[in-house]
């Protein structure tokens, strides 16, 4: 795409945040009259997020979402941007999937996994299973900055993270997550009795029927978030924050972490990542086939939904299916291509009675619109 704009009037535009960002380049030429230039490749500038995207909001009001929009337009790194708005969820107590207050292991120890990727600058960085550090998504753009590594694991993460100045806190689990975990021990394991194969799966079963009473948010079973931006200028990056799945195994590390399962980002095509169930997502490397899709010519939307169709593929294990022969979990997708084209993409459009959601912030402002899905009704029908 190229348009006709006067220079100063395009920078201008980029530093001027949020209003300015609805006017194309023929109404500003309209208005200045001024000589023209050809500015190359241009884009939509746009920021998606999964749906607590637009749930927790800064000192300003801002939610992540529109935080990192706020800061892309004002012409802010990108992945400064993004990083700023997960900061904003990772700090909120009450958001119990990701950062401080996000819900702990079996053993009531709270692991957070992180991964950020770079477009234009084609780098990536990663901390997996680290406690202790508020902001994993910070620690993991040190290990981008400041190491020639792309993951850096468990208590060395925690090392790395003190070495880079960060605070480390002994326990980061809140009363809420305490609370919820001691429920956890106690519908799963009141007399140790249990052999392990049938405590692993009375601890999954207990966890859903906690999803199901109402006690935990179903998205933050496996919750996260991942969240993408685009710049006026095309440049795209991308960050995945996550506490993980709830009371899981210490030491498991899911897909949030890993590049091109949790997130990926090409600063050539677009970017891509997820929440939901990790271990589908590990498996197919998702978020690399989306963008994968996208360097052939798909649309967002349209590799998301060809992605699904792999995760449905690679879903043969009875225990992983529901009732119709499909999966028992849902995974959600967030897709931004070098143009600003987007998409939210599921494999299930349900969670409970609500329909699932995803964060968007454009120039008309954040909305948290629903995503497409690939299969009719909930993962649990
Ligand atoms: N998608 C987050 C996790 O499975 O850890």
């Amino acid at each position: 795409m190229k348009t006709r704009i006067n220079r100063r009037t395009f920078v201008a535009t980029a530093s001027a945040g949020v209003g300015l960002g609805a006017l194309s380049g023929q109404s500003l030429l309209a208005q200045t009259g001024a000589p023209q230039i050809l500015i190359p490749t241009s884009a939509k500038p746009v920021v998606v997020a999964a749906a607590n995207g637009n749930q927790s909001k800064d000192a300003e009001g801002l939610t992540c979402v529109a935080r990192a929009f706020q800061m892309i337009t004002a012409g802010r790194d990108v992945l400064d941007a993004v990083i700023a708005g997960v900061n904003i969820v990772e700090l909120d107590p009450e958001d119990t999937s990701v950062g401080y207050g996000g819900l702990p292991n079996a053993e009531g120890v709270v692991q957070l996994d992180a991964s950020v990727m770079h477009g234009p600058l084609k780098r990536a960085g990663a901390v997996a299973a680290i406690q202790g550090v508020r902001t994993p998504s910070l620690v993991a753009q040190k290990v981008m900055q400041e190491t020639d590594h792309h993951l850096i694991v468990g208590l060395d993460a925690q090392k790395f993270a003190r070495s880079m100045g960060f605070k480390i806190e002994p326990d980061l689990i809140t009363e809420k997550a305490r609370q919820l975990w001691l429920e956890w021990k106690r519908r799963t394991d009141p007399g140790h009795y249990l052999d392990p194969k049938t405590r692993a799966e009375a601890g999954h079963r207990a966890g859903l029927a906690m999803v199901a009473d109402g006690l935990i948010d179903p998205d933050h079973y496996y919750g996260t978030i991942n969240c993408n931006g685009v710049s006026a200028k095309g440049e795209v990056c991308g960050v995945t924050t996550t506490s993980g799945l709830a009371w899981k195994i210490p030491g498991r590390v899911g897909d949030s972490p890993i590049l091109g399962a949790g997130l990926y980002v090409d600063g050539e095509v677009g970017a891509a990542g997820s929440t939901g169930r990790g271990e589908a997502n590990l498996f197919g490397l998702i978020s690399f086939l989306i963008v994968e899709g996208m360097r052939h010519g798909l649309t967002p939307k349209d590799a998301g939904m060809a992605a699904m169709k792999r995760v449905v593929a690679n879903t043969v294990e009875k225990r992983l299916l529901n009732q119709r022969g499909k999966p028992n979990f849902n995974v959600t997708y967030y897709i931004v291509n070098k143009s600003g084209d987007h998409a939210g993409v599921a494999l299930y459009g349900q969670s409970g009675k609500n329909p699932v959601r995803y964060a968007l912030c454009t120039e008309n402002g954040p909305s948290t619109p629903t995503v497409e899905a690939l299969l009719p009704g909930t993962a649990e029908d």
